[in-house]
């Protein structure tokens, strides 16, 4: 059967661009910029983007157009016993990073529409934690299901399913057409309006001055890479996929340059608007900076619809902040889908539509936990278990394997021949060495600091069952499919 075809390359590279810019790239960024010395981090992100994600992103776009396959049919083709790898892959995104990031877009949604009369009233912090996500004590106290958030996630499932239902061309990258180009419009006006504020200034000062004694630590290095890695979707299986779409000719290697410079720059865009605002808090609350900058998830839902209730026009401004949060997240989510129901179709031959109906009905059911009063635990330690552990040993393997078992050269070849920016010997020396190093210096730091201390001070149990839970159970569930019969044989 003929496998899906994008329409163009700029499709294509739209729909690229639309999985990595998500979530992460607005409101985590900034944070984790700030909290790691300001303009100092721009040095390891753009190192990290430099030396790993631009070589990955060529890597997986490699891998998928060569093997002209989802990630299992992919590493299954490169090795036969490494099937398990890719289902690995997309069955702990889609039955896990996928079921809690489908729960914070619907809190961006509600957020949107809270920002039209200020639902936040004067006090956004007992808002959110009190009164809208009605946060338990702990992990183990799950509570009752929070219908307003339940709700919005419905919306945000049934968007997924309209759009991945439609299939690749009409649904995929139509909406990638649209969301983007609008996203874009989005945080441009963002920017501009944020930077206009009184104060702006001395959170762009904040956002921008270096702090160059932080570089010397490990964990600003470990933050930077693992930061590149989520923000460009690498380790999730969708570049992959999205790669397999690609006709025989196709600029590889520059796809993978714009892929990842676009998303850099929005994250550097979007921390102008975020830091801004927070200099605008502070002038206006005559506080320094430094006690208006929250944990992440407090950033996006405490700190801003602070700022958006002081803002003369705030209420326009909140509505295209979580637009823009709703859109980005959207885009990075379809994807998700994408990958898994991609896998299964070259694995088992499943009429598609059927098939995102019942993943998008089986994610729905498993957000419900998110849901939960209790579910804010669960979403940070599955979070950090799932992007710390699961998402590093891909990229590991995923190394290793295309480094080590495959010829690398090979690959390399095949990408040169169709692309317009010619790789040389270093390529496969960074993939052969240098990044596969560097995630095992990631994984090792954070083990050590995991053992060290538990995680937030949660409880042993809580992480063991929770988040180490979520690892093994996928898992266990992506060797089981990988020893299933291929319904139309995995070709070469
Ligand atoms: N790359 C997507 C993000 O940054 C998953 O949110």
């Amino acid at each position: 059967m003929q496998r899906e075809q994008w329409n163009s390359q700029i499709g294509f590279l739209l729909a690229a661009v639309g999985s990595a810019i998500g979530l992460g790239n607005i409101w985590r960024f900034s944070y984790i910029a700030y909290s790691n010395g300001g303009g100092a981090f721009l040095i390891p992100y753009i190192t990290a983007l430099l030396t790993a994600g631009i070589s990955m992103l060529i890597l997986e776009f490699g891998l998928g157009h060569e093997k002209m396959g989802s990630a299992p049919l992919a590493f299954s083709r490169v090795r036969k016993g490494w099937e398990w790898l890719g289902w690995w892959s997309v069955t702990f995104v889609m039955f896990g990073i996928e079921l809690y990031y489908t729960v914070i877009i619907a809190w961006c949604l509600s957020f949107f529409f809270f920002s039209f009369n200020l639902a936040w009233g004067s006090d956004p912090n007992n808002f959110f934690f009190n009164e809208y996500l009605k946060v338990s004590s702990g992990p183990g106290e799950i509570g009752s299901i929070r219908w307003p958030i339940l709700i919005s996630t419905i919306v945000i499932w049934l968007l997924n399913w309209t759009i991945v239902c439609r299939g690749l061309k009409k649904g995929i990258e139509r909406a990638n057409k649209i969301f983007m180009p609008f996203l874009f419009i989005l945080m441009g006006t963002l920017v501009f309006w944020s930077l206009s504020l009184e104060g702006a200034m001395n959170g762009i000062r904040a956002y921008l001055t270096p702090d160059f004694s932080v570089l010397t630590s490990p964990k600003v290095w470990v933050d930077a890479y693992s930061q590149i890695f989520f923000d460009l979707s690498l380790g999730f299986g969708i570049m992959i996929a999205y790669s397999s779409y690609l006709p025989e000719k196709a600029n590889l290697s520059r796809n993978a340059l714009l892929t990842g410079t676009i998303n850099c720059s929005f994250s550097l865009m979007s921390g102008f608007a975020v830091f801004s605002v927070l200099g605008f808090m502070a002038t206006s609350q005559g506080k320094p900076i430094t006690e208006v900058v929250s944990q992440s998830i407090g950033l996006a839902f405490v700190a801003y619809p602070k700022a958006v209730s002081l803002i003369p026009g705030g209420k326009i401004f909140g509505a295209i902040f979580f637009l823009s949060l709703v859109l980005a997240g959207l885009s990075s989510s379809i994807s998700i889908i994408e990958a898994f129901s991609s896998s299964m179709v070259d694995k088992f031959n499943i009429p598609k539509k059927k098939l995102v109906t019942v993943l998008c009905g089986m994610g729905l059911l498993g957000s419900v936990i998110f849901t939960c009063q209790g579910g804010l635990y669960w979403l940070d330690i599955t979070d950090h278990f799932l992007s710390h552990y699961g998402l590093v040993v891909v990229g590991i393997l995923e190394c290793l394997l295309l480094g080590w078992v495959f010829d690398i050269k090979k690959l390399r070849e095949h990408i040169n021949g169709i692309s317009s920016i010619q790789l040389g010997l270093w390529w496969d020396r960074l993939i052969k060495y240098f990044i596969p190093v560097i995630l095992s210096v990631i994984f090792i730091s954070d083990v050590y600091r995991e053992i060290k201390s538990p995680y937030e001070g949660y409880s042993w149990t809580s992480l063991i069952c929770i988040g180490f839970g979520w690892i093994v159970v996928t898992l266990a569930t992506a060797v089981i499919i990988s020893l299933k019969p291929w319904r139309r044989g995995i070709g070469d």
